[in-house]
């Protein structure tokens, strides 16, 4: 591995990200039907602060509010689960566009009992106030080897602690996450190789687009193991996967349907072609202590594994 110095991006690409959001909505797809996205700008300052992406073919619309683009299947669906949120965004949109966008929005959702908001809001600072935690230094610094790569990308990478650093490295990057509150934030540390994305991880947010390097940090009991390995092992074909995770599993009727465990992790990488580093073809137990409150800590023991195709 090739230790990653950070350079002066070229003079080339530092034309094409100027216009920032606009040049990250050529890589965007519509997680419905895989087709091009067309930009329609309601309100720009230096970023988009508020447009809809437009599918050419399926016209399904993906709003961008506070220069963030959501790009949820079914908007309302997502609104549903986070009605509170839908409310704060109503107030949020600057442009009448954006404003009827979003109240034609909240008049389809389902009623669902469950609001999102406010776990995603406390989860949100619980990050902010960990994000010197020395767990992410022990990650970046094994970061720090991986070859400059031209693009990267986080799953859940929640309020960017990883994602933002990462741009210090490599041409662009993206984070994707379903939080806004967490997203909010991370887009507060701005550069202009850094995109964050609201979607589910396993829709097609990219397409067939490949990466040379992609992250999953503490995920797996959010999002069913198996089916995340298979969609991040298509989206790469030579470069780089950075793994890790506690192995938490036991969420009552919260938890993933196929819990995965240290050894069969390992075996489901090389079953799908990838080759792992020998400082972490054993598990790890990285220790990653997240305070909830000032009386409350979680001591987690994290596993990392590095491994590239
Ligand atoms: C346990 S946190 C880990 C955050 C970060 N990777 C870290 O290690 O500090 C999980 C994150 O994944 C996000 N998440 C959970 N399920 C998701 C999904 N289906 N699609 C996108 N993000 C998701 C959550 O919003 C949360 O920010
Ligand atoms: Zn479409």
């Amino acid at each position: 591995m090739v230790f990653c110095i950070k350079k002066i991006i070229s003079l080339q690409i530092i034309d094409l990200l100027s216009e920032m959001l606009e040049s990250s909505a050529k890589f965007l797809k519509c997680v419905r039907c895989g087709s091009k996205l067309e930009l329609d700008v309601f309100k720009s300052d230096q970023e988009i602060d508020e447009g809809i992406l437009e599918c050419v073919k399926c016209n399904l619309e993906f709003p961008i509010i506070e220069k963030i683009p959501i790009l949820w299947d079914d908007f309302s669906n997502y609104l549903s689960s986070r009605k509170v949120l839908g409310g704060k965004l109503y107030r949020l949109a600057n442009s009448g566009k954006m404003k009827s966008f979003l109240k034609f929005s909240l008049s389809q959702i389902k009623l669902i009992n469950n609001d999102r908001t406010a776990l995603e809001e406390r989860w949100s600072k619980i990050y902010q106030n960990n994000k010197s935690s020395k767990f992410y230094s022990i990650i970046k610094k094994n970061l720090n080897f991986i070859a400059k790569s031209k693009l990267v990308l986080e799953y859940g990478c929640s309020i960017g602690i990883i994602t933002s650093s990462l741009a210090e490295c490599h041409d662009m990057v993206f984070g994707i996450d379903r939080s806004f509150s967490a997203l909010r934030y991370a887009k507060k540390s701005s550069k202009n190789n850094l995109d964050y994305i609201i979607a589910d991880s396993l829709s097609p947010v990219f397409g067939k687009l490949q990466f040379d390097l992609i992250l999953a940090l503490n995920i797996l009991e959010l999002i069913e193991p198996l089916d995340l390995l298979k969609h991040i092992s298509k989206q790469i074909s030579t470069g780089y996967f950075v793994i890790s995770d506690p192995y938490d599993f036991d969420r009552g009727t919260n938890s993933v349907k196929k819990p995965i465990d240290e050894d069969t992790l390992r075996t489901n990488l090389l079953n799908l072609g990838f080759k792992i580093s020998s400082k972490t073809k054993n598990p790890s137990y990285i220790p990653w202590n997240l305070k909830l409150n000032p009386r409350a800590t979680l001591n987690y023991k994290v596993d990392l594994i590095i491994c590239k195709k």
